[in-house]
C-alpha cells in the first residue's frame, strides 16, 4: 500500500488535467499552421479571455505539472527497469517512458521560461508570443531542440495513455493492450507531425515582429 495513492495520483494527473492540456496546447499552436498569425493570435486571445484564467492555469497546469514532474523524476531515478517481466517492445517502451519524462521535464522548464514566464514578468505581452516563437525557431539549433522536445513530450503522453489504460483496468487482456498500443502509437505520430507543422509555421515571415521586441528576445535567448 506504501505509495499506492501517490502513484495513482501521479498516473491520473498525467491524463487529467495534463494530457487534456497537452492536446489543447497542440490545437492552439496548430492554428498557426492552419490559419496563420491571425488564427494563432485569436486562439491565444480566446484562452486569455477565459474567466479566472490565473486559477485555471494554477490548478490545471502548474500544480499538477509540479507534482507529476517532481514525483516522476523520483520514479524515473528509482529505475526498476523490469527486464524479463514483459516482452521486448513493452520493456523498451517502459524505459522510454522514463527517459522521455526527464527530457520533457527539461524541455517544459525551458519552454515556459521563454514564453509564459516572460509574459509574467512583463517583458513581453501575450500578443508578442508568435513573434517570440518566430525568433526562436528561425534559429536552426533551437528548432532542432524544439523538435526533440516535442517528440519526447508527444511520446511520453501517448505511451503514458497506453500505460494509464493498463494500470486503471481499462485495457485488460493482451488483445486489448495490443490494439490500444497501435492506437496510441498512431496518436504519437499524428501529434508529433501536427506539432512540427505548427513549429514550421512559426518560421513564416508573417510572425516576424517589428524590431522593438527583437532586443528583448535576444536577451532571453542569450
Ligand atoms: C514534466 C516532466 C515529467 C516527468 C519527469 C514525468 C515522468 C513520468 C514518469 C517517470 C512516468 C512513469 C510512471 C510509472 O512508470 O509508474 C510518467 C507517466 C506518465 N506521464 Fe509523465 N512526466 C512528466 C510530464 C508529463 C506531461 C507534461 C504529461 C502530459 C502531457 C505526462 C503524462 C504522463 C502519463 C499519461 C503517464 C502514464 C501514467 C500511468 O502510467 O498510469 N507527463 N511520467
Amino acid at each position: 500500500m506504501n505509495g499506492y495513492y501517490s502513484r495513482k495520483l501521479h498516473s491520473l494527473l498525467g491524463i487529467i488535467p495534463l494530457g487534456a492540456f497537452f492536446v489543447e496546447h497542440l490545437l492552439t499552436n496548430y492554428q498557426a499552421f492552419e490559419r496563420g498569425k491571425e488564427g494563432f493570435d485569436s486562439a491565444v486571445n480566446f484562452l486569455n479571455s477565459m474567466p479566472l484564467v490565473f486559477f485555471l492555469e494554477l490548478f490545471l497546469i502548474w500544480l499538477p505539472l509540479l507534482y507529476h514532474g517532481v514525483y516522476g523524476l523520483y520514479i524515473a531515478y528509482q529505475a526498476k527497469n523490469n527486464v524479463g517481466h514483459y516482452n521486448y517492445s513493452r520493456n523498451i517502451r517502459f524505459t522510454l517512458q522514463r527517459i522521455t519524462g526527464v527530457l520533457t521535464f527539461v524541455f517544459v522548464i525551458w519552454h515556459m521560461y521563454d514564453t509564459r514566464f516572460q509574459v509574467a514578468i512583463g517583458q513581453i505581452t501575450h500578443e508578442q508570443l508568435g513573434g517570440v516563437m518566430h525568433e526562436m525557431v528561425t534559429n536552426p539549433l533551437i528548432f532542432a531542440l524544439y523538435v526533440i522536445g516535442i517528440i519526447s513530450a508527444s511520446f511520453h503522453f501517448t505511451n503514458g495513455l497506453w500505460a494509464f489504460m493498463v494500470s486503471w483496468g481499462i485495457t485488460v487482456g493482451p488483445r486489448a493492450q495490443r490494439i490500444s498500443s497501435y492506437i496510441c502509437m498512431g496518436l504519437f505520430v499524428i501529434m508529433s507531425v501536427m506539432f512540427i507543422m505548427a513549429l514550421t509555421a512559426f518560421r513564416g515571415s508573417e510572425f516576424q515582429e517589428v524590431s522593438a521586441i527583437g532586443e528583448v528576445i535576444q536577451t532571453v535567448l542569450s
